[in-house]
């Protein structure tokens, strides 16, 4: 078994290699790199991520492997091929996408990811779990960002694929993704592990938003402080450095990103005019709630404080009705 998963290393790095190659290298991949300097990755980036190119071929990957003197089930259980349900044949599971290694906390590759050009779906198609790929235990970008996270003390999360390429691309080196919107405790114990502050920016749509209230209850526990960026509606981090640029991201994004707590405020008070005495109302009663929900006496005090001073209010009422509100959840 351990002979095994040496195998299976052995074959995703091989493909790795060979999807890079083709990228950079041969006409086929051309298509690929225009569309990858189209989104605005550099060179240097490319290589970095070591990203590749699938051509639209039925049995490219698998011919290649096969000729490297990898068996079929090693290849199969790589999760390079499927089986086709008609006749049982297997074909690769990668055809006219660009593709982004997945590495484990080592550096070696465990998996891809493969985007279409198109908006086509599905938009991704990724390796299913083997013996040595779980997506649970995996951060993308880990073995790239360790060093830059231990340094700053501080990690940031991300959702994509090209977000965290994109980051490091703009400086923010320290970035790496939940791969999706539900993050894992496992993910959670290794993005906390290193890192005092973890800075949360997912995509600032509704999912993005309410996964990352998720994450932050999530990676709480740890002790750790807690942070999360806003971006403007419905930008994702790689959509705002296209847009905006690097040092905007640096300074504006994760340079400006806020506590939990803070953001949740803003959060509230969107779509709600402060001005309106029943709209204010309601605004004061949900942070009351939410700070209920604070486990340290200081930080309730804090914000209550807070509270009290925008609206005028004494610190007596508000303590009151918190109370009663505290008494409710206990
Ligand atoms: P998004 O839908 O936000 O895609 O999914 P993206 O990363 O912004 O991709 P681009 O910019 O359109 O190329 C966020 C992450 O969720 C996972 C991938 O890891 C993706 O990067 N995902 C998403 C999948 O695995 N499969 C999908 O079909 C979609
Ligand atoms: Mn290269
Ligand atoms: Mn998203
Ligand atoms: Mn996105
Ligand atoms: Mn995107």
């Amino acid at each position: 078994n351990q002979q095994e998963k040496q195998m299976l290393y052995q074959a995703l790095e091989l493909l790795t290699k060979f999807y890079h190659y083709v990228l950079c290298n041969s006409k086929y991949g051309q298509k690929g790199k225009e569309y990858l300097i189209r989104r605005g990755f550099s060179e240097e980036t490319i290589e970095k991520f070591q990203i590749g190119y699938a051509v639209d071929s039925w049995e490219m990957a698998t011919r290649f492997l096969q000729k490297r003197g990898l068996p079929l089930p090693i290849i199969e259980k790589a999760g390079i091929i499927s089986k086709r349900n008609f006749d049982n044949k297997f074909f690769d599971r990668f055809r006219n996408r660009i593709i982004f290694p997945i590495w484990d906390r080592r550096g070696k590759t465990v998996a891809f990811g493969g985007r279409i050009l198109t908006n086509e779906k599905p938009k991704y198609i990724n390796t299913p779990e083997s013996n040595i790929f779980h997506k649970g235990n995996i951060l993308y970008g880990y073995h790239l960002a360790r060093s830059a996270i231990k340094q700053k003390n501080q990690a940031v999360l991300l959702e994509g694929y090209v977000d965290v390429i994109k980051a490091h691309q703009a400086g923010v080196t320290n970035a790496v993704a939940s791969m999706g919107t539900s993050l894992t405790e496992e993910q959670a114990g290794l993005l906390t592990r290193n890192a005092e502050t973890i800075i949360i920016c997912y995509d600032s749509d509704k999912a993005g938003i309410e996964a990352s209230f998720r994450a932050a209850e999530m990676l709480k526990d740890s002790g750790r402080t807690i942070k999360i960026a806003k971006m403007p509606e419905n930008l994702d981090p790689d959509d705002y450095i296209s847009k905006l640029g690097g040092e905007r991201f640096r300074n504006d994004v994760i340079g400006a990103s806020q506590t939990l707590m803070a953001f949740k405020m803003d959060y509230l008070r969107t779509g709600r005019n402060l001005y309106d005495e029943g709209d204010q109302m309601r605004y004061i009663e949900d942070v009351l709630h939410e700070i209920a929900g604070l486990t340290k006496a200081v930080e309730r005090d804090h914000y209550l404080r807070q509270l009290a001073d925008e609206f005028s209010i004494s610190l007596d009422a508000l303590k009151q009705q918190q109370f009663q509100i505290y008494r409710q959840t206990k």
